[in-house]
């Protein structure tokens, strides 16, 4: 039986006319128990649902909302552009003032093409590294989430592998039914933060391999950052082996740094794929990278389509949202890693105040997880597999939410700060935080 409130009675009906009663399945029940809340508006750090309840929203749409919900400039800028159409199946002066801004801020990026998802961006991605280099293996790294790309949707679900395999030879484990064996033929699965493991696999492939796929942070299994040097080790190896170097910013980009981990880690890579903060919850995504590579996209080579590409309402949020974020010298971007760095020190401290329930806080500036765990830092997904307590996170996650607090449902998702949130929320939430973990 399902509690008698407007969110239980919601899903009720949505669970007869849409599948799991949700549009995602990060959405439905595996998340949220019995059910997610149904929300109706949100207002700065704060989302409210359709029974009223208020919550301090530490999500901020899977990192959409660098500004936090209903921005009054980014609705100003909608409102403004609404009543002049939607779509034009054209060229738009906005998309090139806003293409202008992001080769202007990324020193990696003579050209961009908008897509509207990070999957969209990734899946041309790859078809422009095989494109351009006449190869057709992919590497990419054990708990590295790229989209739903069937070539890619690999060793990305710690609920499947009861062995992963020997780190030299990991075993390939589809996330999902439904991928021909040749859809991942190509694919070669490596462990991350290991230079060992790639250094074998490029000795063997290297001359097949299109491009090294790599999160700059590895956000899909929580927040786990790369070992000191290690990404410009893959850049290096790449090189050497003519091979590209693909950096996927679609959670980083615009998050941790106004140029993303490229800027904060000191890379230059070959192609570079966005999504998620760049859009400022519109669906807007983007690939791009230096002359020789983009101009692989253009008409007769490799192919990129899409009806919806560049939305102009979505591309005004993207471009009220950089200008802010901009302000006084990339200010924003400082405020944005300011606030994610003090919530996961308060965070530590209350974790560290009690004694029930060992875990640890793991961040790069606004992007955050805790994982109850024993170990003192998780660096990779066979850690993230065999040390992490899940099921606690879960129960914890959802505890949590019940008391008005909306992090990461899920151990593998991670929680994000936004320009909205204030002191006084990052106050309420380590207090709330205590006294669930007192209850758990
Ligand atoms: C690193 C990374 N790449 C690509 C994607 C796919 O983006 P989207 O959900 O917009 O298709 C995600 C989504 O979580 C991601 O985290």
């Amino acid at each position: 039986m399902l509690p008698n409130t407007a969110s239980g009675q919601l899903y009720q009906r949505a669970v007869n006319v849409l599948v799991e009663g949700v549009s995602s399945a990060s959405r439905g029940p595996a998340n949220y128990a019995p059910y997610p809340p149904y929300m109706r508006r949100g207002a700065g750090s704060r989302l409210f649902d359709v029974d009223g309840n208020e919550y301090i929203d530490w999500m901020m749409s899977f990192g959409a909302l660098p500004l936090g919900h209903a921005h009054p400039r980014i609705v100003e800028a909608v409102q403004r552009e609404v009543v002049h159409g939607t779509h034009f199946a054209t060229a738009l002066e906005v998309e090139v003032e806003v293409a202008e801004m992001l080769v202007g801020l990324l020193p990696h990026a003579d050209k961009i093409r908008f897509a509207n998802t990070g999957t969209e961006a990734c899946m041309a991605a790859f078809r422009l590294a095989r494109g351009l280099t006449g190869r057709s293996k992919i590497v990419k790294f054990e708990g590295h989430y790229h989209g739903w790309y069937d070539a890619v949707l690999l060793n990305t679900n710690p609920q499947l592998p009861t062995t992963l395999g020997h780190p030299n030879d990991p075993i390939r484990i589809p996330d999902s039914s439904g991928l021909t064996l040749g859809s991942w033929a190509d694919t070669i699965v490596v462990p991350w933060n290991d230079e060992a493991a790639l250094t074998r696999v490029m000795a063997a492939h290297g001359r097949d391999v299109a491009c090294v796929v790599t999160e700059g942070i590895m956000t899909n299994m929580g927040v786990i950052p790369a070992k000191e040097g290690y990404l410009k080790f893959i850049q290096a190896i790449c090189k050497s082996h003519g091979a590209l170097f693909y950096l996927d910013e679609t959670v980083t980009g615009f998050r941790v740094g106004a140029g993303g981990c490229a800027e904060l880690y000191g890379l230059k890579p070959d192609i570079v794929t966005y999504g998620k903060a760049l859009g400022q919850g519109f669906p807007i995504a983007a690939i791009c990278g230096p002359d020789w590579v983009m101009d692989g996209l253009e008409w007769g080579k490799v192919l990129h389509y899409g009806s919806h590409n560049a939305p102009r309402l979505g591309l005004y949020a993207t471009k009220t949202m950089l200008e802010i974020m901009m302000e006084g010298g990339a200010v924003g971007f400082q405020q944005l890693q300011a606030c994610g760095r003090k919530m996961a020190n308060a965070l530590r401290e209350v974790i560290n105040a009690q004694k029930r329930h060992p875990a640890i806080v793991q961040n790069v500036g606004s992007v955050f997880q805790i994982y109850f765990t024993d170990r003192d830092a998780i660096t990779d997904y066979r850690d993230f597999c065999s040390h992490v307590d899940r099921n606690k996170f879960r129960l914890f996650a959802n505890a949590l939410l019940q008391s008005g607090i909306y992090m990461s449902p899920a151990n593998t998702l991670h929680s994000l700060s936004s320009l909205a949130h204030s002191d006084a929320d990052i106050q309420a939430t380590a207090e709330a935080v205590a006294r669930t973990l007192e209850t758990l």
